[in-house]
């Protein structure tokens, strides 16, 4: 049988639920290509000192839009960093004049600038709970850090150690699992009843570990967690094209300098925010696909948050190989593009 090849579909104007936009000269740089491709973004509060009060979010919300074009439709979403002090009337209240729309929690030691992140987490069970009372999303990253946990099952050993414990004891918390990366993430959400979803990062549908270190070592390809065997990548790649609303867009792109990267012990994250929608269209169209894209990109995501998607509308071509460019300069030093390893076909207009 001839499959038919569609070669242009339109769908509603993307999300990205998990992106970071950093601070000055960096974020002057980066959030002008996110906010030309993307509706809104739930953006990451791990600056250094992180946004951790709702007054702090909202001057970091300023500052983004300051650094965007005036005519800007882009909304940025804003979320606070979870402390074991964090005070939860701030957040209520900032969730109530809806300056954050998410609450951010990173196991200390984590990731990058996760350290007043937490360690003991009953600590942070009023504030869970609270949360719950007034509908106030928590986003996880999902991975402990016991280094006597091998890098590979920090993912698998926080769902069963942290999050499930979590969720019994707040059953109506309502939850992100961030960039998951495992079979043991996807099959955790599919078997769910409520209250759970995760972001897929368009990096973790294309790379697995070999691509970090088989052939020499990839620095552009590391990142948070760390992506893992094949067979988890082609789960991952199942849950996005599935249609299932639990599983949307979240690029995670993590912008470092290319000098940060590249040294002895290089900065984890891939930089994915101007090829991201080319990358996934070519993932979605080899599944043969393409008509649950509108879902992952545009759809899922904003009825897990309870907003409505955007109202416009993006159209998606195919046709000769698109060239993004290898690397943005930045006034901190260039940052590379993350590299899918095969032609984009794709074009966004
Ligand atoms: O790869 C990553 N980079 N993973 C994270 O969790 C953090 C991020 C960053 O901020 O650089
Ligand atoms: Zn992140």
């Amino acid at each position: 049988m001839i499959k038919q090849r569609l070669d242009r579909i339109i769908i509603r104007q993307p999300d990205d639920w998990h992106l970071h936009l950093r601070d000055g000269a960096m974020m002057q740089a980066v959030a002008p290509l996110s906010a030309a491709r993307f509706g809104r973004a739930i953006i990451m509060p791990n600056l250094s000192p992180p946004v951790v009060t709702g007054a702090q979010a909202s001057a970091y919300r300023d500052r983004i839009m300051a650094s965007l074009p005036a005519e800007t439709n882009f909304r940025p979403l804003m979320t606070c960093y979870l402390t074991e002090d964090s005070d939860a009337d701030d957040l209520a209240a900032a969730y109530r004049n809806d300056i954050i729309t998410a609450v951010k929690l990173y196991p200390a030691g984590s990731t990058t600038n996760s350290a007043s992140g937490i360690a003991n987490f009953d600590k942070i069970r009023p504030i869970l709970e609270r949360m719950a009372d007034i509908g106030l999303p928590l986003c996880v990253h999902g991975e402990v850090t016991d280094p006597d946990v091998d890098i590979f099952d920090r993912e698998a050993v926080f769902i069963d150690k942290v999050l499930k414990p979590i969720r019994k004891k707040v059953p109506d918390l309502k939850v992100i699992m961030e960039h998951i990366t495992t079979t043991d993430a996807v099959d955790y959400v599919r078997d769910s009843r409520s209250n759970l979803a995760a972001t897929i990062t368009t990096h973790h549908l294309i790379i697995n570990r070999n691509h970090i270190l088989a052939g020499g070592i990839k620095p552009h390809y590391y990142c948070l967690p760390v992506a893992k065997r094949e067979k988890h990548r082609i789960a991952l790649v199942q849950a996005a094209i599935s249609g299932d609303k639990r599983f949307f867009l979240g690029t995670d792109s993590a912008p470092h300098t290319d000098s940060n990267k590249l040294q002895s012990c290089g900065c984890a994250g891939c930089f994915t925010a101007i090829n991201t929608i080319s990358c996934l269209a070519e993932v979605f169209d080899v599944a043969g696909k393409m008509d649950k894209l509108e879902s992952f990109t545009s759809l899922a995501g904003p009825r897990f948050y309870d907003l409505a998607p955007n109202k416009g509308f993006v159209t998606l071509t195919r046709g000769d190989v698109v060239v993004h460019p290898d690397h943005i300069n930045t006034a901190d030093g260039p940052i590379t593009v993350f590299d899918p390893g095969f032609p984009l076909h794709w074009r966004v207009e």
